[in-house]
């Protein structure tokens, strides 16, 4: 018996997947794809990610006991820790590992999944998470310099010594990173963070000089269907901004497959906006990140990279549906990688479910007292944080099944637009009306307009069956085309509950529960209804 035990061992070693005492191997998590819609699966099942982003400055273990109270109170399933290189290689080619090793012990402790961000090179643009060692010295790590040769707040993505200090630092992570987690309590990676550069639309030392007077790479012209020329003759205004995409987009690529050679968890990049409705010129935003008008040279750049998630911090209703839509695409998993903490935020995730995404992410979630007021709540409390976790209480527990319903491209969601007009979907032969600040008996609207805050979600099970739940909505059925003549009825609505997947009935609504259309409120609700015809 002890013989079989030691060879075991051997093989795991071998393999190197010795599992720490205690823990199961499980599935790598894998973002699959079909017919230009997405799916994570996690532990081998569909997974929807009901995230949570702890503050920037959050990744010590002295904070972390107020980070897990605020992970409590929104009730979401992953945590978004940063890893900083400064934390994981203070001096250069000494890794420290301890906060990564503690932090995942107190994450399965908390029965949440993990998702690292890599904060290396490029944290909002800026090198502000290098190591001393990297950001004080610009002669081998350069800097970003402008028309005048000033630099800029931003290395350049076009160093050698920073892609090999950088790729060197995220291998040992990931390398460390497969050692410790067999289980994967982490189930994807995102590297660095907000890329590009403010101020200067691109590189422009002698070596970028060069580079852009040349001839575009043919992998991007492959990919944009290009014939040969030089960034300037092909791309014309928008020359300086692809070029400096293009070569931020290798650089990450070339990190991340680095470190998915040796742990192949899914990694994707976050993206700062621009004004999805007026994006200028002149570029205010973030110049060679994967903004909207970038993301054809970014997919082309890095093939790796799994998927391009917007940091959506618009509270509007017209440019934040905008941005789903632009970050919807069947080349890429829509995944909100930061969204404001504020009330407005949280009936977004509605939406975003109804562009099949695979994960919202609230940002600022911790009880550190650090708030980013404006962009997100001025106050980060229990109450800020009520409104998402109403919803991922609603929500959580069917998240599997909503996000196997997603992948098959039977959930639908909308959420409420700034003006509360109703929305309407047409699903088969029905037509569903969304309508918002309705008393839940009649047809009269409150005359206190509540701030919009509603949502609703429904996934069609089978032709005249439909799975129904909302927050301050009511949703009504009726036929997209009827003949002459012919009404609408319930066969049943059924209120129920789901526990892991599994449905239970609560009880049939009937009467004033049904004469008005399905009225939702703050309550946990969920519905499945079968609809007929007279
Ligand atoms: C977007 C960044 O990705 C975050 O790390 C953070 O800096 C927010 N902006 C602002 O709080």
């Amino acid at each position: 018996m002890k013989q079989v035990r030691q060879w075991a061992v051997w093989v795991a070693l071998a393999l190197g997947v010795l599992v720490a005492p205690g823990a199961r191997a499980e599935p790598l998590p894998r973002l699959i794809s079909a017919h230009g819609r997405y799916e994570l699966k996690v532990d081998g099942k569909p997974y929807l990610v009901l995230g949570a982003q702890v503050n920037n400055s959050s990744n010590y273990r002295s904070m972390l006991p107020q980070v897990w109270p605020a992970m409590r109170a929104i009730d979401a399933n992953t945590i978004f820790m940063p890893i900083a290189w400064e934390q994981l290689e203070p001096r250069e080619g000494q890794f420290d590992f301890s906060f990564l090793d503690h932090f995942l012990r107190a994450a399965r402790r908390h029965h949440l999944h993990a998702i690292l961000l890599w904060f290396g090179t490029w944290k909002n643009g800026g090198p502000g998470y290098t190591p001393a060692w990297v950001k004080l010295d610009n002669s081998r790590f350069p800097r970003v310099v402008n028309r005048d040769g000033d630099p800029m707040p931003s290395l350049s993505p076009l160093a050698h010594a920073t892609l090999a200090a950088d790729r060197r630092a995220f291998v040992a992570l990931m390398r460390h990173l497969k050692a410790i987690d067999p289980q994967h309590t982490v189930i994807m990676v995102q590297v660095e963070n907000e890329t590009g550069t403010y101020g200067c639309v691109r590189d422009y030392s002698a070596r970028a000089d060069r580079l852009f007077d040349g001839p575009v790479p043919r992998r991007l012209r492959r990919a944009l269907h290009l014939g040969p020329g030089t960034w300037r003759a092909l791309f014309g205004s928008k020359a300086g901004e692809f070029f400096h995409a293009w070569n931020i987009g290798r650089f990450v690529e070339k990190v991340a497959a680095a470190g998915q050679s040796v742990d192949p968890l899914p990694m994707y990049v976050n993206a700062a906006l621009r004004d999805p409705l007026h994006p200028g010129p002149p570029i205010t935003y973030e110049s060679g990140g994967p903004t909207d008008d970038a993301l054809g040279v970014w997919k082309a750049a890095a093939p790796d990279i799994a998927l391009i998630g917007p940091d959506i911090y618009m509270p509007d209703s017209a440019r934040y549906l905008r941005v789903l839509q632009l970050y919807h695409r069947s080349d890429n998993a829509l995944f909100v990688a930061e969204t404001g903490n504020a009330a407005p935020y949280a009936r977004y995730l509605f939406a975003a479910l109804g562009h099949q995404a695979i994960g919202f992410d609230p940002f600022g979630i911790d009880f550190t007292g650090y708030v980013n007021y404006p962009l997100g709540a001025r106050v980060v409390d229990a109450a800020t944080l009520a409104p998402f976790a109403l919803e991922y209480r609603l929500v959580r527990p069917m998240q599997s099944l909503l996000a196997r319903l997603s992948f098959a491209g039977r959930l639908h969601g909308v959420a409420e637009l700034d003006d509360e007009r109703p929305q309407t979907l047409e699903l088969g032969r029905w037509q569903v009306k969304v309508t918002y600040n309705m008393p839940m008996f009649g047809t009269t609207p409150f005359v206190r307009r509540m701030k919009p805050v509603g949502g609703a979600l429904i996934a069609q099970l089978g032709p005249d069956e439909f799975l129904v739940t909302g927050i301050h909505a009511r949703v009504s059925f009726s036929l997209a085309r009827p003949r002459r003549g012919e009404r609408v009825q319930y066969v049943r609505v059924v209120q129920g509950r789901y526990h892991d997947g599994v449905w239970n009935f609560i009880r049939i609504w009937n009467g004033d529960q049904t004469d008005w259309g399905l009225n939702f409120t703050a309550l946990q609700q969920v519905l499945h209804v079968h609809l007929a015809t007279y």
